[in-house]
């Protein structure tokens, strides 16, 4: 007969061994794009939230995320056969409207061609995708735009994005589209977002700095549309109806003027060196002037958050600030 003390011992040890068993995720997420600017924030989104997790990226994938060249339908045939996921986000584009313009056959094939294989292996598994568009597939003389209203894209970004749209759904017609405006968050480099870009020129005080003041945006952190990816995706193991079209945005409306004003607001650093230039940019792809989106179907369906600007700002630029010391001291 054992003594008490060593039954209550293993009858402790059988309660751990059940919570592990029942603690293990039996929820699969494949997210693309993974080393990207969004992909980084969905992939820990997913993590953090009891699914398990792959995420694969291409020339950034190694060591933390699997390398896998979306362009090869070989490869992602493998992936997701191996992995058997239940969501997959579909991150991965090329989404630099200048370089489409330059590279149109190369942008087609990331941005059409792959996203329809992706389309097509995870509906032979019954998975849900979530594939991410932009606002760019409108042409922004009527905002703000439903996800029903008809698409207008003025620059091949935006005609590749919605081509993409299209074949996604033809061929995953159970699959997901959200389309999302400017993004901004947790930069590897200043340059990653068109937004967050503009706080070296907000740092260089000594120097004028011209700054668009035409195009009204809507800028969106990326943790708020992972978190939407995220709901979606639960939701949808709920309700297998959930497909279609999707719109998410920031609901602050700012020129990039606006955003470089905010951003010195934030950080107490002069503004006067920053003009605003209110005619339409001369330079590069055509962009719309106002593609605000409806988010009303993503906001009765109780999904969504939305970061107040400056406290994004203020988290994502702080690695960024050249006198942390200056600002101690103004601030204490
Ligand atoms: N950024 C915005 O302001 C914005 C606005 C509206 C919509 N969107 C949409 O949001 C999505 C995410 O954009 P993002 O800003 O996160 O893009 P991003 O930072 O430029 O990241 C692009 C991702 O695509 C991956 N990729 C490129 N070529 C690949 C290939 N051949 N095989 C596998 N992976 C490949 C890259 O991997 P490696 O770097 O490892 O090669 C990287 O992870 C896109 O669909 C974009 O159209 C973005």
């Amino acid at each position: 007969m054992l003594p008490k003390r060593v039954w209550l011992g293993i009858e402790w040890l059988l309660h751990l061994l059940l919570q592990v068993e029942t603690s293990v995720p039996d929820r699969r997420a494949l997210i693309t794009g993974a080393t990207g600017l969004l992909g980084r924030a969905v992939y820990k989104e997913f993590l953090e939230n009891d699914w398990d997790t792959v995420g694969c990226g291409y020339k950034r994938a190694r060591p933390k995320f699997e390398k896998v060249n979306l362009m090869d339908p070989g490869a992602v045939r493998q992936i997701i056969q191996d992995f058997k996921p239940h969501a997959v986000i579909h991150c991965a584009a090329e989404r630099r409207p200048d370089v489409a313009e330059n590279q149109p056959e190369y942008t087609s094939q990331l941005n059409v061609t792959t996203s329809g294989c992706i389309a097509k292996e995870s509906a032979e598994i019954g998975a849900f995708l979530i594939y991410v568009s932009t606002n760019y597939v409108f042409d922004g003389s009527h905002p703000p735009y439903r996800e029903n209203d008809t698409p207008n894209p003025l620059n091949l970004y935006g005609k590749t994005k919605l081509e993409g749209e299209r074949v996604v759904l033809q061929n995953h017609p159970g699959a997901a589209v959200l389309r999302v405006p400017l993004l901004y968050g947790n930069v590897e480099k200043l340059e990653e977002s068109s937004a967050t870009s503009l706080f070296g020129k907000v740092q260089c005080h000594s120097t004028v700095a011209c700054i668009d003041h035409w195009q009204q945006q809507y800028p969106t952190h990326v943790a708020d549309v992972a978190r939407v990816c995220r709901q979606l995706s639960e939701r949808r193991i709920q309700d297998p109806a959930i497909h279609g079209v999707f719109h998410w945005s920031g609901n602050e409306r700012m020129t990039k003027y606006e955003m470089a004003c905010t951003m010195a607001d934030v950080f107490n650093l002069p503004s006067n060196h920053l003009r605003p230039v209110t005619g339409r940019p001369a330079v590069g792809a055509a962009r719309p002037q106002d593609v605000q989106l409806n988010c009303s179907r993503l906001e009765r369906m109780g999904i969504g958050q939305r970061t107040p600007f400056r406290v994004g700002v203020q988290r994502c630029l702080w690695p960024y600030l050249l006198d942390k010391q200056w600002r101690q001291t103004v601030f204490h």
